[in-house]
């Protein structure tokens, strides 16, 4: 399905119906990176889908990128589906987006999962290393993204023994367009220090990282657990950064139980 919002095609999967749960993916990915997430929930949540703008079946537009843009593009399909609330799930970028739509857009949020993110903004090198892959992408293509992301994303057991995971990852990447890999490097990049926000976060929010996650480490999801007050952290065994891909069943079960509580009427008085 596809929306028209803020001047670009969007698309995006909807299914299911309850409690709204809307999924962000990583960088370089697209919806398809929440199948499984998709395919589990939908039976019990309304899950929504989105394949950010720059990835997958949505626009990629040759110009600038920002995350309060996508944060915008996000806000635009809400209104565009009558979703007045939803649960957020954003998994590493996803993550980034979130601050930047809980910044604008906080009550919409009924609840946040803050997977495999983290709050601190580029460091000058972590900068520099976008600049050098935005080049990379535009000398080489995005098979050389390929090359470089699927070690950070995935755990050497999974580059090792499970191909079809390996090749899921690689079949995403290369699907991207040269605008849209450039202009989440730049909106990255310029991604303000989200830690300061981290003390304000009023809504219930579940963090979770896999435990081999070397690109967010699970140091990363300690700092938001101890900063967002109430926030609950739990570490996923044998995942690396993917940790809905590596490990789906125990982190639908995590995002389940999570949702589950959220949905359930306030108690009166
Ligand atoms: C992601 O998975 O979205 C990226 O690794 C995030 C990043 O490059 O900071």
């Amino acid at each position: 399905m596809k929306a028209q919002v803020n001047g670009i095609a969007l698309a995006y999967s909807d299914k299911g119906t309850g409690l709204p749960l809307v999924f962000l993916h990583a960088f370089p990915l697209n919806l398809m990176m929440w199948a499984a997430q998709e395919a589990a929930l939908s039976s019990q949540f309304r899950t929504i889908t989105i394949d950010l703008r720059g990835h997958g079946e949505s626009d990629a537009p040759l110009w600038h990128y920002t995350l309060d843009q996508t944060a915008d593009d996000v806000h635009a399909l809400l209104d565009h589906l009558s979703i007045q609330q939803a649960m957020l799930v954003g998994l590493s970028m996803g993550g980034y987006i979130l601050f930047a739509f809980y910044r604008k857009y906080r009550e919409r949020v009924k609840g946040l999962v803050l997977a495999d993110t983290k709050a601190q903004a580029d460091t000058p090198e972590g900068k520099e290393g976008r600049f050098q892959m935005a080049q990379t992408a535009y000398k080489k293509g995005p098979s050389a993204i390929a090359d470089i992301m699927i070690p950070k994303l995935l755990s050497p057991a999974t580059i090792q023994n499970k191909p079809e995971i390996v090749q899921n990852v690689r079949t995403m990447i290369e699907g991207n367009q040269i605008s849209g890999l450039a202009g989440d490097l730049m909106a990255m990049a310029e991604r303000p220090d989200s830690v300061p926000l981290l003390k304000q976060i009023a809504c219930p929010t579940q963090i979770i990282v896999g435990g081999l996650d070397q690109a967010t480490p699970p140091s990363d999801a300690k700092l938001m657990a101890e900063q967002i007050p109430g926030a609950r952290l739990a570490i996923i065994p044998h995942a690396a950064h993917l940790a809905n891909l590596e490990q789906p069943a125990v982190f639908n079960q995590i995002v389940a139980a999570f949702a589950s509580e959220l949905g359930k009427p306030a108690r009166r008085g």
